[in-house]
């Protein structure tokens, strides 16, 4: 007998109604990570967390990782905040990405809590890899099913990039470690993941942190890297949510890409994150 009710998405995701995400049985727990396992991204309205009820409801899925390049919450270093300000230029993720794809163990994913949202404007896009894999021409697939990707932070968050590190002050106290970033090797990921959870193939490359192919030139890298990401990013994939106060989504690194889309110009928006620790990830292997 399920325990909440789950309406898929255009695109991708899903409403969850009947929950409150302060008192999660655990039964619900189950039924949200199979939620989560189907859909990819879960949507919630109406919800009333404080800061330490975020914290909780995220341990109830695993542990922590907190991220090293966003200013952390003042009170909880384990909430990234995602801030802009009516003064600042660019905002944090305005391009199709997965979070901590730089990692050997990228996250499982992020739980982010709408704060203060602009009047118009400020929806984040997502888009479903796993549609995206289904959709491939035979012939892409089969160029890319023992394939693997190159994911790095250091052209992001280090101190020799104008993307978000030191070389781009208007992200002066929103982002900073660049030496982490410095420091941090590459990962080496399948492009084609057997999904933690549902077993689905799935696309596992992304616009911001892939610099290229595991033993491929650069230039044909990039060309095939260009076409997988004009496929993947097309419409029919992609669910826009809009914010609302007490508006949560929850959503799982390793099945959809996101895109805060930066069109709330003078206006402010604070999000706070919490990201969930993942596992190392496996090609995906076709039965027989
Ligand atoms: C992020 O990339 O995690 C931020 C998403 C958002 O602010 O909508």
């Amino acid at each position: 007998m399920p325990t909440l009710s789950v309406t898929p998405q255009a695109g991708v995701g899903a409403e969850v109604h009947g929950v409150d995400l302060r008192r999660l049985s655990p039964e619900q727990v189950d039924d949200l990570t199979e939620a989560l396992g189907a859909h990819g991204v879960l949507f919630f309205r109406d919800q009333d967390l404080t800061p330490a009820d975020h914290l909780e409801l995220a341990l109830r899925f695993g542990p922590i990782n907190r991220n090293r390049f966003f200013t952390a919450h003042p009170d909880h270093p384990e909430i990234a905040l995602v801030i802009k300000e009516p003064g600042d230029d660019g905002n944090i993720g305005g391009a199709w990405h997965t979070d901590h794809s730089y990692d050997e163990e990228p996250a499982l994913g992020s739980i982010l809590v709408a704060r203060d949202v602009p009047s118009t404007g400020g929806d984040t896009l997502f888009a479903s890899m796993a549609s995206a894999f289904d959709a491939l021409d035979p012939a892409t697939r089969a160029e890319i099913s023992s394939a693997r990707a190159v994911h790095s932070a250091r052209h992001v968050f280090g101190s020799e990039t104008d993307v978000y590190g030191e070389g781009n002050s208007d992200y002066e106290g929103r982002l900073g470690n660049a030496a982490a970033a410095d420091r941090l090797d590459d990962a080496v990921h399948p492009i084609v993941i057997a999904h933690p959870i549902s077993g689905r193939p799935t696309l596992y490359v992304n616009p911001v942190f892939v610099v290229g192919i595991v033993g491929m030139e650069r230039e044909p890298a990039f060309e095939l890297l260009r076409r997988l990401y004009a496929h993947a990013s097309q419409d029919r994939f992609v669910h826009r949510f809009r914010w609302e106060p007490g508006s949560v989504a929850f959503w799982d690194n390793r099945a959809v890409w996101h895109n805060a889309v930066d069109d709330y110009a003078g206006q402010r928006r604070e999000m706070h994150r919490i990201t969930i620790d993942g596992c190392r990830l496996e090609p995906f292997e076709p039965a027989g």
